[in-house]
């Protein structure tokens, strides 16, 4: 369990993002409906849980400790874990029976115990690659986790190859090649502009690092991928070392600095970026998907994404002096088009759908022309706002878009209820829609489930939910793993002989 006392007195720690604190497992999770039967794998979550009271008076979501959980579906029946990811951080705190890290992203913040410790938390995304499974955050390296036992196994650097000193949450695959790609910002330290760019082939090893400077060091969270260019959104919420050291917070949101585009071909060097110049103050997160498109001589590339006028963290724009109540930030889904021999010409914007985020698509359709897309947003007219997650207002509706048409599929989930981001998972059938998978919390029984969804037909609800009794914290981000993979898995289920 956490340590007893007073939580900061903020969202972060409310409701249902109050700490919990524990590692457990069920064998037999309560099942409503019937499981499909081609759903077997195992759907991984990482969410943030912290162990201790922060030692600073406020604090955010984002800081709380790694946690791993696994809904393993086979058969129909569904089976839960959740552990702790065992950071040098987390062993740290536990030893010492407190906080020993400060700040959000201040490492000048921290005990002088643990100032040579790496600090990440490992809280953001489970990353499934050749056979491995990694749990990851955008301020170190990854950590690999046995995706059998979900216990920690040490942090990941290609057999010592890797350069940069941080990898993200958001790595980039070919589903046609098994390549990943991933970046990491603030590769050379704290508030470097340095952004590497390497290349994973489908087996593991690290094919190729190359770095590019950015044109300041930006919360550089995601980035997209085509068949043959990798883009990054560069926006402004920025960290600076001088504020850093004098203990301040580390990402201010700057309302008038330009955005950008780099352009990057994928199997280029980092002196090849190109950067596209864009709009004061603007703000996103996460891609829902990329694709190229040949028009005559010319080739245009097209960024799917959530895009808002500021930055979406409560506490990004505290720091930044920013008055704006998540209601009134005006965002959407948007298509960003650029034209590959005009870059100077900057982006054309076309509006895809309403504003929302923690978007999904099929895996097979990555990187190339595609129909639908899924995410989540918050409608008021659906409910009043819930502590959930870490933008303060839980997510009430599940949408699909089909972003050749325009058609726009919405589960509203009533005042009640939020929802975490969504999974694909792909039919066994070529041409099958596939299935949608996300957990979904009750706030009147502080309850979770897991919500199985027809993805060709998410308005008629769920095909079946998988129970848990009990509260989860809810997700940052979430992978499907199938059972064939995760039997061909590199790690052995040790403890389970
Ligand atoms: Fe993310």
């Amino acid at each position: 369990m956490t340590a007893p006392g007073l939580w900061p007195d903020s969202f972060d720690f409310a409701g249902f993002n109050a700490p919990i604190g524990e590692e457990y497992a069920i064998d037999n999770v309560e099942v409503e409906g019937e499981i499909p039967r081609e759903i077997a794998g195992a759907f991984f979550r990482a969410g943030a849980d912290p162990k201790f009271h922060p030692t600073v008076a406020k604090d955010t979501f984002l800081s709380g400790d790694g946690v791993v959980s696994r809904f393993l579906v086979e058969d129909g029946k569904v089976s839960f874990r959740i552990r702790y990811v065992d950071t040098p951080r987390h062993l740290a705190e536990v030893q010492a029976g407190r906080a020993l890290f400060g700040a959000y992203h201040n490492p000048y913040t921290d005990d002088v115990s643990v100032r040579d410790l790496d600090r990440t938390t490992a809280n953001t995304t489970p990353i499934w690659h050749a056979g491995r499974l990694f749990l990851s955050k955008e301020d170190a390296h990854s950590y690999e986790v046995n995706p059998h036992t979900l216990e920690t196994i040490g942090p990941w650097t290609y057999g010592g190859k890797l350069r940069t000193l941080t990898t993200s949450a958001h790595p980039r695959f070919d589903p046609q090649s098994g390549e990943m790609f991933i970046h990491g910002y603030e590769a050379a330290g704290p508030c470097s502009r340095d952004v590497a760019f390497c290349v994973v082939d489908a087996k593991g090893e690290l094919v190729s690092e190359t770095w590019f400077e950015a044109p300041y060091c930006a919360m550089l969270h995601d980035f997209a991928l085509t068949e043959n260019w990798a883009i990054f959104p560069i926006f402004p919420t920025i960290s600076e070392i001088d504020r850093l050291r004098a203990g301040g917070p580390a990402w201010i949101h700057y309302q008038d600095r330009p955005s950008y585009l780099g352009v990057l071909p994928r199997y280029g060097q980092g002196s090849d970026i190109r950067w596209v110049k864009g709009p004061d103050g603007l703000s996103g997160y996460h891609i829902m998907n990329a694709y190229e498109e040949r028009v005559g001589d010319t080739t245009l590339i097209h960024v799917d994404h959530n895009v808002m006028e500021t930055n979406i963290f409560p506490f990004i724009r505290e720091a930044s002096g920013i008055d704006a109540s998540p209601a009134d930030i005006r965002a959407a889904l948007m298509r960003w088009t650029i034209d590959l021999d005009r870059l100077e010409d900057g982006w054309t914007e076309t509006a895809l759908g309403p504003p929302g985020d923690m978007s999904r698509t099929a895996s097979c359709d990555q990187g190339r022309p595609y129909r639908y897309g899924f995410y989540a947003n918050y409608d008021p007219g659906v409910g009043p706002p819930h502590a959930h997650s870490v933008v303060g207002a839980g997510f009430n509706c599940l949408q699909r878009i089909d972003v050749q048409s325009g058609e726009l599929v919405v589960l509203p989930l009533g005042p009640d209820r939020s929802v975490n981001e969504p999974v694909h998972v792909p039919s066994a059938e070529p041409s099958g829609a596939g299935w949608l998978l996300a957990v979904v919390d009750t706030h009147s029984t502080m309850t979770s489930e897991l919500w199985f969804l027809d993805a060709g037909d998410i308005a008629k609800g769920p095909v079946a939910k998988a129970k848990l009794g009990r509260r989860l914290r809810p997700q940052i981000h979430g992978s499907w793993v199938s059972m064939d993979a995760l039997k061909a898995s590199v790690r052995r289920p040790v403890d389970e002989d």
